[in-house]
């Protein structure tokens, strides 16, 4: 069985036609709290193009070549493109409330488009979002790499406005038999020498980072790597490797003072670092502390919860999220996890009882995975709010990530390539000479700076950029 683990921002009224998740699980941090006014719930329709609703890259489909926008989504594996045919993209109506729709693919402009399995293209992601269409096979362009006879999904009933580049295991992947995804397309048809790829989204206040297929950008992080091994993932009873699940060790929220404000080291749980999820979840159990602790506010039919926008300036300053692996902790300031969504609605939101006392209503980076149906403590997904503040090399061929600190806005590149078996020991940035937005907070324990070896002059590698778009966000309140 596969599982695609993407959390898009919509909690789309929508989408509710579809799902198979219990809004009733979902708890409220304050009973009180009481957004309906009406018993009827009603849609708020918010910008596209807001800072941190997702990582977006564009490469083309077909020949002649059909430039496209793809979400990155490293917690799926099926990489699909919007066909001209598909509902949403031939409805007004449909767009009014999902958003309008980006580039979409022609499948008769392209004289190397072959059909596969008609029909046979069905993919339901965490957030419920479903969609259906056929698989067909066309060559795909990424730069200067021309990857031919790739499998992909052709959405003809799509709640998507854009298409989705999956960047896990193939196993993984929606059809019936697993397929080779791009990345494996890279490796076997001698573009890349192994099976894996470095993801640096930046922070928060930047619209662009840039994931780098086949090699490491020592200039993109600070100190060491750390190597974490994949762990199956217990939640959807996996006996394979499927996921970027890691073990996580603990997490804790430090107050200005430095000390744990919410101390979860009891959290023992799999971690899975998930690109295509805007927020992270953590498990219902831990994430009700944490709330309590910041006046978090959570309403039912909402997936993301609500924080007082204070918390990204003053109020904020000097909180640290410090998410604990085995030899590295990564650290997340809290203005990286207040997510300034809701800027055209405020005044709407802003009517809302609850948040008299606020400076605006935001949306908070952590939710719970008990509003996604899950009740299981083995299971955190660790998304953009967290993997702003990091750099992840994504090592599918040895089935392990290595993870350290973000060097943030670095705009100079010093590139070692991922050759066929282990993964290359470099080290990033001296920490003296990074800017890993944490102004001095928590220089640590865990990243012994050995000298590693020397870069190697980077060979067919490739840099993408992701712009930080957005799809539609809808809030049913
Ligand atoms: C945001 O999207 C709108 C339309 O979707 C577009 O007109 C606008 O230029 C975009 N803004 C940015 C900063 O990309
Ligand atoms: C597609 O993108 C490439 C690279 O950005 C650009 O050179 C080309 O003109 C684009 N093609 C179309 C049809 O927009
Ligand atoms: C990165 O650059 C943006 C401007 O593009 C700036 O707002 C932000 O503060 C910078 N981040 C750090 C950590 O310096």
């Amino acid at each position: 069985m596969h599982h695609a683990l993407l959390v898009g921002l919509a909690a789309t009224t929508a989408a509710a036609g579809h799902v198979s998740i219990p809004f009733s699980r979902q708890k409220f941090s304050h009973p009180r709290a009481h957004v309906k006014r009406d018993d009827e719930p009603f849609a708020l329709e918010a910008l596209n193009n807001i800072t941190g609703g997702g990582y977006y890259s564009e490469f083309a489909v077909g020949t002649p070549p059909q430039n496209i926008s793809f979400l990155l989504d490293t917690g799926s594996s099926d990489t699909w493109v919007n066909s001209v045919d598909a509902n949403l993209c031939n409805s007004q109506s449909q767009q009014a409330t999902l958003g309008f729709c980006q580039t979409q693919f022609d499948p008769e402009q392209s004289d190397t488009f072959e059909m596969l399995d008609r029909g046979g293209f069905d993919i339901t992601y965490l957030d419920t979002r479903n969609i259906q269409g056929d698989y067909f096979e066309d060559t795909v362009t990424i730069g200067d790499m021309e990857i031919k006879e790739q499998q992909l999904g052709l959405a003809l009933r799509s709640v998507r406005t854009t298409g989705i580049m999956g960047l896990g295991f193939n196993i993984n992947v929606a059809a019936d038999e697993p397929y080779p995804t791009i990345v494996d397309n890279m490796v076997e048809q001698g573009f890349i020498e192994s099976a894996a790829y470095s993801l640096y989204l930046n922070d928060l206040a930047t619209d662009a980072g840039n994931i780098l297929f086949g090699g490491i950008d020592r200039n993109k992080f600070v100190g060491d790597l750390a190597v974490l091994p994949l762990i199956r993932d217990a939640t959807f009873g996996s006996t394979d490797i499927t996921s970027f699940n890691v073990k996580i060790e603990g997490f804790d929220l430090r107050d200005p003072d430095g000390n744990r404000a919410v101390d979860l080291t009891d959290l023992k749980s799999g971690a899975i670092l998930d690109s295509g999820s805007t927020i992270s979840l953590l498990p219902d159990g831990q994430v009700q502390d944490l709330w309590e602790e910041l006046g978090v506010m959570s309403f039912q039919n909402v997936i993301a919860p609500f924080i007082d926008c204070a918390y990204a300036g003053e109020k904020g300053r000097g909180y640290m999220f410090e998410f604990r692996f085995d030899g590295k902790t990564i650290r997340v300031p809290m203005d990286e996890m207040v997510i300034d969504a809701y800027a055209d609605v405020q005044d709407l939101i802003s009517q809302e009882p609850s948040f008299r006392d606020w400076d605006g209503a935001c949306m908070f980076g952590i939710g719970s995975t008990g509003d996604f149906g899950i009740d299981n403590d083995q299971f955190t997904l660790l998304g953009a709010t967290f993997l702003r503040s990091a750099y992840v090399v994504y090592d599918l061929a040895n089935e392990q990530l290595a993870i350290a600190q973000a060097n943030l806005n670095s705009t100079d590149s010093d590139i070692v390539e991922i050759t066929s078996g282990k993964l290359p020991d470099v080290t990033g940035v001296d920490r003296s000479s990074a800017n890993d937005g944490l102004n001095g907070a928590g220089a640590d324990e865990d990243d012994d700076e050995d000298d590693a070896a020397a870069g190697i002059a980077p060979p067919a590698m490739l840099a993408l950029t992701a712009l930080g778009l957005l799809g539609s966000l809808m809030v049913a309140l």
